[in-house]
């Protein structure tokens, strides 16, 4: 497989974030051929189509740093059963201006987690239903919805659960076919 470049878009903005650990552990398991390129979300203003005459440069920043890459994928927590507005807006500020969407066929995947134990699954429908609009083909098949993520990880992040990790390879290989199909 070729070498492809994965922006890793990850939904919670705290300095603790398990979403985060959950994003890392991701990374360290998948196939060498993908660069994972984490790409902040955090400081987007929100999306405002009065700015556009004269773009926020975080705005540019965002959009340029997903156009370079190949494929996305989203690790989010889940928010009173949906997907946190900051990644909301990231979605809307990539998507515009109209007929320049950087999302536009790349492909994707999302994975959800939460300490509770439905794993965030409100967001990651939630976010599946733009993803359908911004015409980025989202991988179906493996789900991923962690629950349990308060007991996941040791000190070094590593993840504790044989289970899980091995599950954790499993879904990146996939998507790393996933992409070499649709890239
Ligand atoms: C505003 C808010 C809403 C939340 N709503 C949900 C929810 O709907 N479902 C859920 O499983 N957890 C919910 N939680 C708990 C988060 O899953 C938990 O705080 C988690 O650690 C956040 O992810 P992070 O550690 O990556 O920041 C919510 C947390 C916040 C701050």
């Amino acid at each position: 497989m070729e070498n492809v470049k994965v922006a890793v878009l990850v939904g919670s903005l705290r300095e603790g974030s398990l979403n985060r650990k959950l994003a890392k552990a991701l990374e360290r398991v998948a196939p060498e051929n993908l660069a994972f390129s984490f790409v902040e979300i955090g400081d987007l203003p929100f999306y405002n189509s009065d700015l556009e005459d004269e773009a926020p440069a975080a705005w540019k920043d965002f959009r340029s740093s997903i156009t370079a890459c190949d494929a996305v994928l989203f690790v989010t927590p889940e928010y009173n059963r949906s997907l946190p507005a900051s990644l909301k807006n990231a979605l809307d500020v990539g998507s515009r201006p109209m007929g320049s969407s950087v999302w536009n066929g790349k492909p994707g995947a999302v994975v959800t987690g939460s300490p509770g134990a439905i794993g965030g699954f409100g967001a990651n429908h939630h976010l599946r239903q733009s993803l359908v609009f911004l015409n980025v083909p989202a991988m179906a098949q493996p789900e991923a919805y962690i629950g349990g993520l308060g007991n996941l990880f040791d000190d070094s992040g590593n993840v504790t659960n044989e289970n899980t990790k091995t599950f954790l390879e499993t879904f990146m290989k996939a998507f790393a076919a996933w992409i070499d199909k649709h890239r």
